[in-house]
């Protein structure tokens, strides 16, 4: 499968957010991914709705909005409208799995559920058919710059397995410590589209970009 690449701007200057943007645009990003974090379905506060309407105007790379909150419900019409072309949000979160994802794809966009470290791939199944991603985390959400945790590609391959029995072409979004030595074993597993945030960001962005997409 060709290798998707969605910088984490959580890793970016936030005071030139906009620049960030054009450069990984520049530097040959797929995408761009959004954290959304809201201090209390994960322990740290970034940004909203508002900040993705004004970047919204300075790239046209494609929105991948990943929610960190509790009651995405209540939020997402809010992102939409802001430009995000994807929103991803968590099976955890208090809001029901099934309404979220229906009124995600009502507003014409697509649709991913994440999840946490701890919760199997099974959890996913029920709602695989109507997914246009899933997303595993390797880390807790929350923060930037943590480490990758190999256990969780055994999630990504029971989830592929399930996409492939079912003839899905579900894209596997893998977010959290991926750099060009932990992106193999994902992508092996069956993932393809990388969220790197310190890796891309800490570095030259097309070389480490070109790195991730080189695996496909
Ligand atoms: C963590 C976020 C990630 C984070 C990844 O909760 O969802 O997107 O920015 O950062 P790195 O690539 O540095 O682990
Ligand atoms: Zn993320």
């Amino acid at each position: 499968m060709m290798i998707k690449v969605s910088p984490s701007i959580l890793a970016s200057d936030f005071s030139k957010l906009g620049e960030e943007a054009v450069l990984c645009e520049k530097a040959g990003a797929d995408m761009l991914h959004i954290d959304v974090m809201d201090g209390h379905f994960v322990p740290n506060i970034t940004l909203g709705a508002p900040v993705v309407s004004s970047l919204r105007k300075c790239t046209s790379l494609i929105f991948d909005v990943h929610l960190m909150i509790s009651e995405p419900m209540k939020y997402i019409p809010d992102f939409v409208k802001a430009g995000a072309d994807i929103i991803t949000f968590h099976i955890e979160a208090d809001d029901d799995t099934k309404k979220t994802v229906e009124l995600i794809k009502s507003l014409g966009v697509k649709a991913g559920i994440s999840l946490k470290p701890a919760t199997p791939a099974e959890a996913v199944f029920p709602f695989l058919d109507k997914l246009d991603m899933v997303l595993v985390m390797t880390v807790e959400p929350g923060f930037g710059g943590q480490s990758f945790m190999e256990d969780q590609t055994e999630k990504i391959r029971i989830i592929r397995e399930e996409c492939n029995k079912r003839g899905l072409f579900t894209d596997i979004q893998v977010d959290g410590g991926i750099t060009d030595k932990t992106a193999p074993l994902v992508v092996t597993a069956g993932a393809n589209v990388l969220v790197a945030g310190s890796y891309v960001f800490k570095s030259d962005k097309k070389a480490a970009i070109d790195s991730l997409k080189r695996l496909s």
